[in-house]
């Protein structure tokens, strides 16, 4: 317990952290760099904190333009580029792109592109922006890996600080493909702002944070309750009641797991499609069904324990037989969404290791409890002794058959 709420906390407390903008300074080195055909030297110069990017410009306070120069650098001809300012967001929804690729001509095509908030993967079709681009031109060393967007914007009125993202992902043809939006990769990280007139700069702040501190919650609140804590309660369940001393504790412990693991589940749950209606466009199909089946099994394992017989009802023995069974379906479901979650969530890999290695200890341990089991079972049965003993406590003690072998409810 203590070890788990150590987790989340620190969990939090990072992504608190992560909400923290990081003033990037200058750095002399980009502004070293030397344009050919005797474009710049530009005024500022800054290294953006991800994706091998550099951003040069020059603002003219006289008419409120800012000349740049976006150096994106190990990329290759099978990528796009793109850097946007985004004046009325953050992130990439509305952003004005500025779109870079070399195209099937072997020509670098060089476009605007706005983003509107309706969708997250978009193809970045050709439009105008919400401010004017009196200029805009690509070119792409291939030596150096190196695409380099330059332009002239007219930026809006009355403010020189705004919010920026830039971006590279695949081509296919000539049209661009989906960037990386796995976990914590850089693509999800590219966002910033920008002040043209003093030169400050942060690094992250915006959506992607955010939406990266939600799933983190949201694979966490579902990882422990679904994942870890409703095996155990099933291992509790069915192997603690048949050593005499445990009965009733094994009882009121199951309860207890399932319970709490059902509480903290539903919370996850509730994280998952909120996560989910956030992300429009991408669909996580599979796991979002499952996650649905998911409650809804849940659910229903809670309310049929009001609905359960009592001990000597002639039903019970199919209600015990219906328990466990929507019981394994939720557990075996339950461990293949997970990992359907680590894959969506791509975290570090010692996260999905870390519960890989839960799972195989509590099957470990439910495998040895099998033979002990077992071995007690054969033994009683031996010594001719009461197979119901261990059945004893009323409200779950149920007809021999599932005393025995540690099958009960
Ligand atoms: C860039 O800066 C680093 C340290 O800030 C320095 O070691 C390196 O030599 C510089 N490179 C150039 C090309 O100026
Ligand atoms: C803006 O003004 C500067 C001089 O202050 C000039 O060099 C530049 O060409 C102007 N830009 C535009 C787009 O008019
Ligand atoms: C490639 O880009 C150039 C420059 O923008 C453009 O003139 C040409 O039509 C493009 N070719 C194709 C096949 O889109």
């Amino acid at each position: 317990m203590a070890k788990r709420t150590l987790l989340i906390q620190s969990i939090l407390l990072c992504s608190m952290l992560m909400m923290i903008p990081i003033p990037a300074k200058a750095q002399q080195n980009c502004s070293s760099f030397a344009f050919s055909n005797g474009v710049g030297p530009f005024a500022t110069c800054i290294t953006l904190p991800v994706l091998n990017s550099f951003l040069h410009w020059t603002y003219h306070s006289s008419n409120h333009t800012v000349d740049i120069a976006y150096r994106h650098t190990g990329v290759s001809a099978s990528n796009w580029v793109a850097w946007a300012l985004n004046p009325d967001g953050s992130g990439m929804l509305r952003a004005q792109c500025l779109v870079a690729f070399q195209n099937s001509s072997g020509l670098v095509h060089a476009y605007t592109a706005p983003i509107g908030t309706g969708t997250y993967f978009i193809q970045l079709t050709e439009g105008s922006l919400s401010f004017p681009v009196p200029r805009l031109s690509a070119e792409f060393d291939n030596n150096n890996k190196e695409m380099i967007i330059f332009a002239t914007l007219r930026l809006p009125a009355g403010r020189t600080s705004f919010n920026q993202v830039w971006q590279v992902g695949p081509l296919s043809g000539d049209s661009p493909q989906a960037h990386d939006t796995t976990g914590n990769s850089p693509n999800t990280r590219s966002t910033g702002t920008v002040d043209f007139a003093t030169g400050q700069v942060s690094a992250g702040g915006g959506v992607s944070n955010s939406r990266m501190r939600k799933r983190n919650v949201h694979g966490v609140l579902n990882a422990v309750s679904w994942g870890i804590l409703m095996p155990v309660g099933a291992v509790i369940a069915r192997y603690l009641k048949v050593f005499k001393s445990a009965t009733p504790a094994w009882f009121y412990l199951h309860v207890t797991c399932q319970t709490s693991a059902y509480i903290v589940g539903v919370a996850g749950w509730g994280t998952g499609l909120k996560l989910g209606s956030d992300s429009k466009g991408i669909t996580y199909d599979t796991h979002r069904n499952i996650g649905i089946a998911l409650f809804c099994l849940g659910t229903l394992q809670v309310f049929a324990l009001l609905l359960r017989p009592k001990p000597d009802h002639k039903y019970r023995l199919y209600w015990n037989i219906y328990h466990w069974a929507t019981g394994y379906v939720v557990i075996a479901l339950s461990i293949v969404n997970i990992f359907k979650g680590f894959d969506i969530l791509d975290p570090q890999k010692k996260w999905k290791n870390a519960y890989t290695g839960v799972i195989i200890a509590i099957g470990g341990v439910a495998v040895a409890l099998e033979a002990i089991t077992w071995l007690i079972v054969l033994k009683r049965k031996k010594d001719g002794g009461s197979l119901s003993d261990n059945n004893k406590y009323p409200p779950h003690s149920s007809n021999r058959v599932n005393g025995v072998n540690g099958y009960g409810a």
